[in-house]
């Protein structure tokens, strides 16, 4: 794996032994804070205007190298997440679920392999990523749905009844999305979620190692970086993603650093990471008294 901030498939486990979580962001070491203070130079502006016109294309290309073999299989959402188990609107219902930004459905299958009564909306902006997804073993148009969609442009509710789903997780999507436009996604996924229903999130973090492993060059804006092929990340800080998700109408239930340590055998360094795990409501709107 490269030092330049290259996705970095472990992103996924969260199980560690040496795992927290919290309210405060990372202490950086001195050195850690020279980089950051050093790393002044933002990309163009004509080369960020073309990677947020290539945003999809570049993803695209991801899969076409990588195809399904990037990410793990993401098998601790329902442990980490137990509303995925009870979030239905009435016991004995089938749990709706919209799985945003779904890649090649590392998250989804899964989920379907472990609960029987469960119907998945599948979205992803890249061709290639949901036509994998409909070629997996796993995939049957009874309990899933995968269907393109770009969250920052098309409208969700072409496929998906508004107030209809219980549950939409966020995982590892937001951050790939321009700061500008991740409002507009969030609204999309309002709409479709029933009240009383919830957004799952798990993304990068402030300080993660795979921000400060960029190397200068590689910065778009406040904590956001374009990786060598030409995916950007962003890492959030709780108070910047509370105010996101406020913004577009959801109340913050959860919403906290996981720190850990991963162990990289290549680079043979033990390296700190950091992910945000939030859980965000869409209020029951509640009665006017008479
Ligand atoms: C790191 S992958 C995560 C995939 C999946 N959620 C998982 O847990 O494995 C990020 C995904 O977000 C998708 N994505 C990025 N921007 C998007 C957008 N504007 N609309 C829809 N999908 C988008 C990418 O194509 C990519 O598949």
């Amino acid at each position: 794996m490269s030092v330049t901030g290259e996705l970095d498939s472990l992103e996924s486990s969260p199980a560690s032994p040496h795992k927290s979580s919290g309210l405060s962001e990372r202490t950086l070491t001195s050195e850690e804070l020279e980089k950051l203070r050093n790393d002044r130079v933002l990309v163009s502006d004509f080369k960020q205007q073309k990677l947020e016109m290539d945003a999809q294309k570049n993803w695209d290309l991801f899969y076409k190298r990588n195809t399904t073999n990037f990410f793990k299989d993401r098998h601790w959402t329902t442990r980490e997440f137990e509303e995925l188990k009870n979030c239905r609107e009435s016991q004995g219902q089938k749990l709706v679920l919209l799985e945003a930004g779904c890649g090649v459905g590392n998250c989804i299958f899964p989920l379907l392999e472990e609960d029987l009564s469960i119907f998945i909306y599948a979205c992803d902006f890249s061709p290639r990523a949901v036509e994998f997804v409909k070629q997996n073993a796993l995939y049957c148009t009874e309990r899933c749905l995968a269907f393109q969609c770009d969250l920052t442009k098309d409208d969700l509710q072409t496929t998906i009844q508004v107030e209809t789903v219980d549950v939409a997780t966020l995982i590892f999507v937001l951050s790939a999305i321009h700061p500008d436009k991740m409002q507009k996604a969030l609204e999309q996924i309002y709409k479709v979620l029933r009240p009383g229903g919830i957004v799952l999130f798990r993304d990068y973090g402030l300080y993660d190692h795979a921000m400060l492993r960029f190397k200068s060059g590689n910065k778009l804006g406040e904590s956001f970086y374009v990786r060598q092929d030409g995916t950007r990340s962003f890492f959030f800080s709780r108070e910047y993603l509370a105010g996101l998700f406020q913004q577009a109408g959801f109340e913050t239930l959860v919403n906290e650093y996981v720190l850990r340590e991963t162990v990289n055998k290549k680079e043979g360094l033990c390296v700190p990471r950091v992910f945000l795990q939030s859980k965000f409501l869409k209020s029951v709107p509640s009665l006017s008294p008479a």
